[in-house]
């Protein structure tokens, strides 16, 4: 595990060796975000993206053991403010971060709403501002014009647990559920009102830090 850790890490550097959000961050804890359904580890949350630009989960039926799918990223342990993620081994360097992309109705979340986010790569936000389009891989690989943010995640020194924060246009914060879905996450504020509106089956994840 030691030795597969420190290759990955050798591979992550040499990759993103011309970004400079890397540099960024430096200080930073490097881990694994580990999925958690209905009390269960589903596995992690892997490095690729699928065709829409969207991260991909590491399904029940992978193997975990294999550290290589893995998306690795850099966290501050010491803060519990919002932050964003930087991916680094990820397949876009254009996109470093984990972000949350608007979805078709918009970039709005509400605690009774459907609406959804998109999970993917983003370029960095500041804390604390509404989305914006700030470049996407969704809008990358699809040509649709989709706001974003990157400062959407908080860190629970306690529990581990990373936890999606989002802003809304109007400004307003809202705690954020994660869904994986045919082969995606997103995010919504509302898992029944997702799940109602769109009448799909979601494994609801938690994630937390795997240092
Ligand atoms: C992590 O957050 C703490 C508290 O906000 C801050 O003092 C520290 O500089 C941050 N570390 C890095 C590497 O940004
Ligand atoms: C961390 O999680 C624990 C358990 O859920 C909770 O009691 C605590 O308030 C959380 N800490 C922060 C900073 O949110």
């Amino acid at each position: 595990m030691l030795v597969q850790f420190a290759s990955l890490l050798a591979l992550a550097a040499s990759a993103s060796a011309l970004a400079l959000p890397a540099l960024v961050q430096e200080g930073n804890s490097l881990g694994y975000l580990k999925c958690t359904s209905e009390g269960k580890v589903i596995g992690y949350v892997a490095r690729g993206l699928n065709s829409l630009g969207e991260y991909k989960g590491v399904s029940p039926d992978d193997d975990t053991a294999d550290v290589s799918h893995r998306m690795l990223v850099s966290l501050n342990q010491s803060t519990s403010e919002a932050q964003s993620l930087l991916v680094k081994n990820g397949p876009d360097n254009d996109y470093p971060f984990l972000g949350g992309i608007g979805g078709e109705d918009g970039s709005i979340l509400g605690v009774n709403s459907g609406d959804y986010l998109h999970v993917g790569g983003t370029r960095s936000t500041a804390p604390g501002a509404i989305p914006s389009y700030c470049g996407n891989t969704y809008t990358d690989r699809t040509n649709e014009l989709r706001k974003c943010a990157s400062v959407i995640w908080t860190y629970n020194a306690t529990t581990s647990a990373v936890t999606p924060q989002w802003i809304n246009d109007d400004g307003t914060a809202i705690t954020a559920y994660m869904g994986f879905v045919d082969e995606a996450f997103l995010l919504t504020g509302s898992m029944k009102a997702f799940e109602d509106t769109w009448d799909a089956s979601v494994e609801w994840v938690t994630l937390t830090l795997d240092t």
